[in-house]
């Protein structure tokens, strides 16, 4: 096993109960970052998926999963958190949710769509990862996924000595199941290393999102709609294996 993948796991049995509460229920208007902001810019990049064999790459506690479901998909789904998984198999029971990593992807069929939301900087190795991506993808297949703003995840840390082209390893803040608090741990990487590993693993970008927030958020969270339409907190890609 590798060492980020140790580290994801341990870090979620840490905070997974945690995680799908501020998701789910922490508040009734919704959590401003993704449904007002990432969910929106993915889903976009999606599409119409009616019909469409969807892999979760990442699924997490399953949120994903019942959005794909309603937009008509026939979705799988994988994380290397069994606790993470534990909540989404109770909530999908009739789906076929396997533990595995990206890096061994636990699925030997193909897919029309990779979908990764807020994933991949949890994992070091991207060849290894776009290897495993291309080889569960049909030709012609989508891997859509999300994560940081790199350059804007650094500006804010300047002043704790980020930077942009060095860093490998970093941090946020984070919560944990008892209501602690904890370092989420993540692998930061250039614009540069994101687009040219994409090239040199045979995928091309088709789309790709800054994650500007909805309309509906100026009234729900005018303080997040404030500050996030002026900075693009998100990245979301489309793109296609050749
Ligand atoms: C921020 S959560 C996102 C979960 C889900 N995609 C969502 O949108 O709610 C990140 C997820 O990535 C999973 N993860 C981290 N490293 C992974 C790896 N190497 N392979 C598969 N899943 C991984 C974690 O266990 C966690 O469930």
């Amino acid at each position: 096993m590798k060492k980020d993948e140790g580290e994801a796991i341990r870090q979620y049995a840490k905070s997974f109960e945690a995680y799908h509460h501020w998701r789910t229920k922490e508040n009734p208007k919704g959590w401003f970052y993704n449904d007002y902001l990432e969910v929106p810019a993915v889903n976009e990049l999606l599409g119409d998926i009616r019909g469409k064999k969807v892999l979760d790459f990442g699924c997490g506690t399953g949120i994903y999963i019942k959005i794909l479901i309603k937009k008509g998909a026939i979705v799988k789904g994988f994380d290397i958190s069994n606790d993470m998984l534990s909540i989404a198999r109770k909530e999908n029971p009739q789906l076929d949710l396997r533990q595995g990593s990206g890096y061994d992807i636990p699925f030997r069929e193909k897919f029309d769509i990779v979908l990764a939301s807020l994933v991949v900087h949890y994992l070091s190795d991207w060849n290894k990862m776009f290897q495993e991506i291309a080889r569960v993808l049909r030709k012609g297949g989508y891997f859509v996924f999300s994560t940081g703003n790199p350059v804007v995840g650094t500006v804010k840390k300047r002043d704790q000595g980020a930077n942009y082209f060095h860093d490998k390893k970093v941090s946020v803040g984070w919560k944990d199941n008892d209501g602690g608090e904890m370092r989420m741990y993540y692998y930061h990487k250039t614009y540069e290393e994101i687009i040219r590993t994409i090239i040199k693993n045979g995928f091309e970008i088709v789309d790709y999102r800054d994650c500007f927030p909805i309309r509906r958020a100026k009234k729900n969270f005018p303080k997040e709609y404030e500050r996030y339409s002026k900075e693009p907190l998100f990245s979301a890609w489309k793109i296609k294996k050749k």
